[in-house]
C-alpha cells in the first residue's frame, strides 16, 4: 500500500536552469496532478527567500532547511499521492535528501542541459539564485554534482526542447514504466 502512494510522486532534479519547475508545472498539468516546488516550501516554511536564508544562514542554515522540508513533504500523508515535485539544484547533490528520497520510494528525473544552456537560462528568467552569481563557481558545482544527478532513476535532455514536449517526454517514460501513472 505504502508503495503504490509512493509510486505517484515523481521528483523532478537537475541543476540549476534546468526547468524543473517550468517542466514539472507542464508534467503535473498532464497528468492531473498537483505542483509542488521545494524552494517554495522551504520559503513559506521559513518565511524568507532562498536569498534571504543564504544571507542570514549561509549555505549550511539553507541545507539544513531543505532537508527538513523534504522529510516533511515525504512524511505528510496529505500529499503523498499524485505530486510532481521539482527540487532545488543542490537537493538531490546531499546524500541525507538521496537516502530519504529512496526509502521513500520516489520516482526520481533528470532534466539535463549543457553547462551554457543552463547559464543562459539562469540569466534569462530573473530568478535570484545565490550559487549562480559567479561563473567560475557555477561550473564548479555543475562537475561535482554530475555524479550525484545521474543516480536519478530516469533522464530527458531538455536541450532545444519546448517545455510541452520534455513534459511529454516524462509523461510516456512514466507511464511505460509505471502503468499506474494513468489510472
Ligand atoms: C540551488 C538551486 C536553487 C535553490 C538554491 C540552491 C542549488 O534552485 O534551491 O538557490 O544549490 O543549485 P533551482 O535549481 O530551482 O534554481
Amino acid at each position: 500500500m505504502a508503495q503504490a502512494h509512493s509510486s505517484r510522486r515523481v521528483f523532478l532534479i537537475g541543476f540549476m536552469g534546468a526547468g524543473k519547475t517550468t517542466v514539472g508545472r507542464a508534467l503535473a498539468s498532464r497528468l492531473g496532478w498537483n505542483f509542488c516546488d521545494l524552494d517554495q516550501v522551504i520559503e513559506s516554511r521559513e518565511r524568507k527567500t532562498v536569498a534571504e536564508i543564504f544571507a542570514g544562514q549561509g549555505e549550511a542554515g539553507f541545507r539544513a532547511a531543505e532537508t527538513a522540508a523534504l522529510n516533511e513533504l515525504l512524511q505528510d500523508p496529505s500529499v503523498r499521492r499524485d505530486l510532481v515535485v521539482a527540487l532545488g539544484g543542490g537537493a538531490f547533490a546531499q546524500l541525507r535528501n538521496r537516502e530519504m528520497l529512496e526509502r521513500a520510494g520516489a520516482v526520481t528525473v533528470l532534466l539535463e542541459a549543457p553547462l551554457e544552456e543552463l547559464r543562459r537560462r539562469c540569466s534569462a528568467d530573473g530568478t535570484l539564485r545565490p550559487l549562480a552569481g559567479d561563473v567560475n563557481r557555477f561550473a564548479e558545482l555543475f562537475e561535482v554534482r554530475r555524479a550525484a544527478y545521474h543516480l536519478a532513476k530516469y533522464r530527458v535532455n531538455t536541450m532545444g526542447k519546448a517545455v510541452e514536449d520534455v513534459a511529454a517526454e516524462i509523461e510516456r517514460i512514466l507511464t511505460a514504466a509505471m502503468p499506474e501513472v494513468k489510472q
